[in-house]
């Protein structure tokens, strides 16, 4: 079922968690709330849950409305039909796997065979059919996780809801239930809300990334837009950009940008937007670094290797421009060998500079493409990026002699 969010404002105190947020979230869709700690992930979700006394706005399930500040409607959440997985593993130790999955259908009175064939099917979706009659105390972290969602699963809700499901468990655990989640979401087409400030998580989970920033959704978009296309420079650097930089003086419509503090100048594809607090944003993964010189084109500097560090499939390192700031580099080039004090030469294309302002407005609430299944979540026409990110970036360095 779909979700509406209007114009919804939660406080506590005097304080505002969730300031006039707007969100439509498709029958089927699977929405993920990103965004840095404290910004009101939790508080939003819980609105949704019927956990909290919004001061304002109204939201609707299905076409049916569950909370409504001016009308003083506010639906118990147990009249939601709404499923909750939370951070903590929230299951019962003193019951089996099976009776926890069975406990929200017992309370339902669902007839004893029904819940029996029922808690099964789920358990067998969530990969744990052979553990139906363990104790619960007795299972992993992830094992665990997997019961609570089962037990939500049981209850057929109308809408998920995830918070940080995946946080308490160990980076390995945490990858291959998340692709587990993406398949049963989209296998049951669940409309579901999934909060999480992992952004790699977002990105593998979302058909849309609602990007939130103090109590305001930002940026909405797919996980293709938003990481081809942020919508701020704060967005950019949440999201992992690490080469951001202030622009000197900009004017709208100029292409070579001075950065602020630096005798640099960048030389830019995308049209600069208006505004007097512009970054310079590049990606690690698009500055090119070679010990070498080659046909120097527009953004072409020399510096000096400051750190590199081997991570497997990449090097990161860090290069002080002899005329500028430091760049952040990534090369997945592993015949490039790089140490410090080495000289280079870097250079990135204008394509893969973008020109953004310092923060984004509130973004429109638009619901999404609709069922899960026929979400296109790589739709590069769509954002249509200014800059050509879609270029591969597989040899973005080299180490000639
Ligand atoms: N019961 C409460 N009383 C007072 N302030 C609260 C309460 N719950 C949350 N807040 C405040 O509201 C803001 C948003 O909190 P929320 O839990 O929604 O953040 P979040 O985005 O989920 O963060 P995290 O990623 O750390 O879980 C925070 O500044 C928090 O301190
Ligand atoms: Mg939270």
């Amino acid at each position: 079922m779909d979700v509406k969010i209007n114009d919804l404002s939660l406080t506590y105190g005097d304080f505002t968690a969730v300031e006039h947020l707007g969100l439509h979230i498709s029958d089927g869709e699977s929405l993920v709330l990103l965004g840095q700690s404290g910004c009101g992930k939790t508080s939003t979700m819980r609105c949704v849950a019927g956990l909290e006394d919004p001061s304002g706005g109204s939201i609707a399930i299905g076409g049916t409305t569950v909370f409504d500040a001016a009308a003083g409607l506010n639906v118990a959440p147990n009249k939601r039909n709404v499923g909750l997985v939370f951070q903590s593993y929230a299951v019962w130790p003193h019951m089996t796997v099976l009776e926890n999955v069975s406990f929200p259908l017992r309370m339902k009175r669902r007839p004893k065979a029904e819940i029996r064939t029922r808690a099964l099917e789920t358990l067998e979706l969530v990969g744990l059919a052979h553990l139906a009659d363990k104790g619960a105390s007795l299972l992993s972290g992830g094992q665990m996780q997997r019961v609570a969602l089962a037990r939500s699963l049981a209850m057929e809700p109308n809408v998920m809801l995830l918070d940080e499901p995946l946080s308490n468990l160990d980076a390995r655990l945490r990858e291959d239930l998340r692709v587990e989640l993406r398949r049963l979401q989209l296998e049951l087409g669940l409309t579901s809300i999934y909060v999480t400030h992992d952004q790699g998580e977002a990105l593998a989970l979302a058909d849309r990334i609602a990007i939130m920033q103090h109590g305001r959704i930002s940026q909405l978009s797919t996980p293709v837009e938003t990481y081809r296309s942020p919508a701020s420079a704060s967005i950019a650097e949440f999201l992992g950009v690490a080469n951001i930089f202030p622009v000197a003086a900009p004017r709208a419509g100029e292409r070579r940008l001075r950065l602020a503090g630096h005798d640099v100048e960048i030389a830019a594809d995308a049209v600069v937007p208006p505004g007097d607090d512009l970054s310079v944003c590049i990606r690690p993964e698009h500055v090119r670094v070679r010990t070498e010189p080659r046909d120097a084109g527009p953004n072409s500097w020399q510096g000096t290797v400051t750190v590199s560090v081997f991570q497997g499939s990449f090097i990161r390192c860090s290069v002080a421009l002899d005329a500028g700031p430091t760049l952040e580099v990534q090369t997945q080039d592993a015949s490039v060998v790089l140490r410090q004090h080495d000289r280079v030469h870097v250079e990135i294309d204008p394509a893969h500079v973008q020109v953004l302002p310092r923060e984004a407005g509130p973004a429109a609430a638009a619901p999404g493409p609709g069922a899960a299944g026929e979400a296109d979540r790589a739709r590069p026409g769509d954002a249509a990026p200014r800059t050509s990110h879609d270029r591969p970036v597989a040899a973005a360095a080299t180490r000639e002699g």
